[in-house]
């Protein structure tokens, strides 16, 4: 049991701040872990005890979790020009570059580059650019987006509606109207008996045609998906689904929106998760490590003919009335510039294909472990299903306790149901996965041994 001492950073911790993704009640108690300082690829908490950092914090510290050349640009930045907006043809060097850079790295060829702060606010903009972009073509009324089950992008009022988790949407008043969800991809949990993954895979873009056809194809205006499903518990996606999936979309004219949010540098083994699994988006959002997080940014890579879209509301309307005070701010732009030409210098794709590669063939030696089901993953990023009985696929009807052992042996990463989530910071190197994993497994034993005595 955590003694909370008076006045220390955990009793004021209690007092005064609102935790996202927390049980509060239970918060009251136990109080926060925190975090003191960062190294590399680990963090060390209050007490001094050093843990290695499998999850990237959030999906997002490619980079790991301090860096002083970064902290020089920030600097510079601010003192250069601290802030400014990007409102009425305003603009500033860092916006201007950085946009030129991202269109330079698009997967596919794309037009224009919206910056914005968040992957929520990335992905609820390009829900309204959808809306405005079938407006534009005279069908107001083709505005229902699809959002895949499991599927998540941000917590924002369109964001939450658009994502597939209905602990999200409970007592939020969500999903909003327009929102629907398709099928999950995941193979291991929802193949039917006898079913290959390439069959699998047509069995759910027919779902998603099935669905189009039943809403009526003139009010779906757009698809999203991440490219391998983050918080849904890292599923990479069968053989064939996109393909077939991309083929529905281009029937029905709905637009694609790859949400790289995730997935975009480096995490999956290439520049963007859509050149990993041949995706041709109409928008692309992206944010997390487009700054490695040492900053808050997101943006949206917007292709041509949506582009032209919103230049005819412009012209209809007077202008595109839409924007944050912080879309572009200087500083981010400035972090995001000089984090990309870290990812050039250390050749990102070279160095995740070679270390992703190791790490999937390490992890995937624990699909003998007891306690596991399936090891899924690609490149730098894979999920762990945990399994009270392997032949049949049962999930725990309570997880075991992993969480508590993961923390014991020195060890962070996220643990989404009964899948335990690894995107360590995208610069670990062979020797960091073999520590990682070496933690995971005195965990995963532990967990083990706890099932077998209870
Ligand atoms: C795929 C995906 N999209 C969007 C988001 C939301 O990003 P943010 O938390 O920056 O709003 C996340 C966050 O984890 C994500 O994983």
């Amino acid at each position: 049991m955590n003694v909370i001492r008076p006045n220390s950073l955990q009793a004021r911790d209690i007092a005064y701040v609102i935790h996202p993704q927390t049980n509060l009640a239970k918060h009251e108690q136990t109080g926060p872990s925190i975090i003191m300082r960062g190294d590399g690829i680990r963090v060390y908490d209050d007490s001094g005890k050093e843990f290695i950092e499998g999850a990237a914090g959030l999906w997002c510290a490619s980079l790991g979790f301090a860096s002083d050349r970064i902290a020089a640009v920030a600097a510079r930045q601010i003192s250069t020009l601290g802030y400014y907006h990007s409102y009425r043809s305003t603009a500033h060097p860092a916006g201007i570059e950085l946009a030129e850079k991202l269109i330079e790295l698009a997967p596919v060829p794309m037009s224009k580059v919206l910056l914005q702060c968040s992957g929520s606010e990335a992905n609820d903009t390009a829900i309204k650019l959808c809306w405005y972009y079938h407006a534009a073509h005279g069908k107001p009324e083709k505005n229902k987006i699809i959002g895949r089950m499991g599927g998540y992008h941000g917590t924002t009022v369109a964001a939450g509606s658009l994502s597939g988790k209905p602990d999200m949407h409970v007592d939020f008043n969500l999903p909003l109207p327009q929102f629907r969800h398709t099928l999950n991809p995941h193979y291991y949990r929802n193949h039917l008996e006898g079913e290959t993954p390439e069959e699998f895979a047509t069995r759910l873009a027919d779902a998603l045609e099935a669905m189009i056809l039943e809403e009526g194809p003139d009010t779906v205006a757009a698809f999203f998906a991440e490219p391998v499903m983050g918080a849904g518990g890292v599923i990479v996606p069968p053989p064939t689904y996109f393909e077939k999936i991309q083929a529905v979309l281009k029937k029905y004219d709905v637009l694609f929106v790859a949400d790289e949010v995730i997935c975009g540098f480096g995490r999956t083994g290439n520049w963007w998760g859509s050149q990993t699994f041949n995706l041709k988006p109409d928008i692309i959002s992206c944010a997390k490590a487009l700054s490695a997080a040492f900053m808050p940014i997101s943006a949206l890579l917007i292709s041509e003919k949506v582009y032209q879209a919103m230049v005819e509301q412009s012209r209809k309307l007077g202008s595109f009335v839409h924007g944050y005070t912080y879309t572009g701010h200087p500083v981010a732009a400035a972090v995001a510039l000089e984090v990309l030409n870290i990812y050039e210098e250390m050749d990102l794709v070279a160095h995740t294909k070679r270390v992703g590669a190791y790490f999937q063939s390490k992890l995937a030696q624990f699909s003998e472990h007891p306690l596991v089901g399936e090891v899924l993953g690609v490149g730098m990023i894979a999920g762990v299903d945990l399994v009270a009985d392997k032949a049949a696929r049962t999930p725990f009807p309570n997880m075991p306790s992993i969480d508590e052992h993961l923390r014991e042996a020195g060890l962070i990463v996220r643990v989404i149901g009964n899948r335990v989530a690894f995107s360590p910071p995208i610069i670990i190197e062979e020797r960091g996965v073999d520590e990682m994993l070496k933690r995971f497994g005195t965990a995963l034993d532990r967990a083990y041994a706890d099932t077998r005595s209870s």
